[in-house]
């Protein structure tokens, strides 16, 4: 069983959603904790309400995880500090039409979502196998296992993270790092804010809960995970047994009924 008490951990994506119920509940097991975001105001904020609950150090990084120089700063502010594990959470989903919708957003999911957690698997990953202890946590989605018509863009960097984890836990199967693959399902974030989508909340998971399970997972030494409604795990088997043209269309009219088909940007308020 891993112990993350006394350990390291670094979590990005931390000021907000699911980032921030993973550092929330990787503090109440003990770990010290290096946050990671945009948003320096929320980060601090993040900061000051885990010190005074629990009794771990914090500290906070802003940084764009989709500039290469800010990341490259990152990992050398990061040098002296031994992370033992790494929790691969930011991401984006931009949804819509692909050809209906800008293109920025879309590069961008790429640059975060596949760039940066691959710059950071390396760049902490590479010290944790000198050292022959450590563990990377890559939060995928459920949106890995099948092509997503109107949510392309994003299931397909979803599909690179869970066929890239998968390959490098195989690589370092022995060495001591563990590399676990976390795939949630609907979660009560912000994740579609800026879009006129919404979702009915009864169909999401709670991301206190999510962040429970991935960590319960990733400590019994599962190499994926998923946390939340059981459903979710079972509608990933269906990909295996289905034509994919048959796949694609069933997601297809899903998320036409979601009304994903019809998304689009909204001002910030
Ligand atoms: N919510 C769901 O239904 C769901 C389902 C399956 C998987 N997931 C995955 O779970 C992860 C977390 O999503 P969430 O739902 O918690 O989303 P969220 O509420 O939108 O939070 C995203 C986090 O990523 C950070 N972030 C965004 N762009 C960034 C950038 N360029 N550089 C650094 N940090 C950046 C955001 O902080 P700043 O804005 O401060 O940078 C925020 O902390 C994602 O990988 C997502 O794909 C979510």
């Amino acid at each position: 069983m891993y112990s993350y008490r006394g350990t390291t951990t670094l979590v990005t994506g931390a000021s907000r959603g699911l980032g921030a119920a993973y550092a929330t509940e990787l503090a109440r097991r003990g770990s010290d904790l290096v946050l990671v975001a945009r948003s320096a105001p929320a980060l601090d904020e993040l900061a000051t309400r885990i010190r005074a609950g629990h009794d771990v150090a914090v500290t906070t990084h802003a940084a764009d995880l989709t500039d290469r120089d800010q990341v490259a700063a990152l990992l050398r502010d990061l040098d002296s500090v031994p992370v033992d594990l790494l929790v691969n959470n930011a991401g984006m989903g931009p949804a819509g039409p692909f050809l209906d919708r800008p293109f920025a957003p879309a590069q961008t999911a790429v640059d975060l979502n596949v760039w940066a957690l691959m710059a950071l698997t390396h760049g902490l990953g590479t010290p944790m196998t000198a050292r022959g202890h450590g563990g990377i946590i890559n939060v995928a989605s459920t949106a890995a296992f099948q092509p997503m018509p109107f949510q392309a863009g994003y299931a397909a960097t979803k599909a690179f993270v869970l066929s890239f984890t998968e390959a490098v836990a195989e690589e370092l199967r022995g060495t001591g790092v563990r590399v676990m693959a976390a795939h949630p399902g609907g979660t009560d974030t912000a994740f579609f804010e800026g879009t006129s989508h919404t979702v009915n909340p009864r169909f999401l998971d709670s991301p206190e809960d999510v962040a429970r399970r991935t960590l319960d997972d990733f400590a019994r030494g599962r190499s994926s995970s998923y946390p939340g409604r059981r459903l979710n795990q079972v509608a990933s088997w269906l990909p295996r047994f289905l034509p994919r043209t048959a796949t694609t269309r069933i997601t297809g009219k899903l998320n036409r009924t979601l009304g994903l088909d019809a998304v689009r940007a909204v001002p910030a308020a």
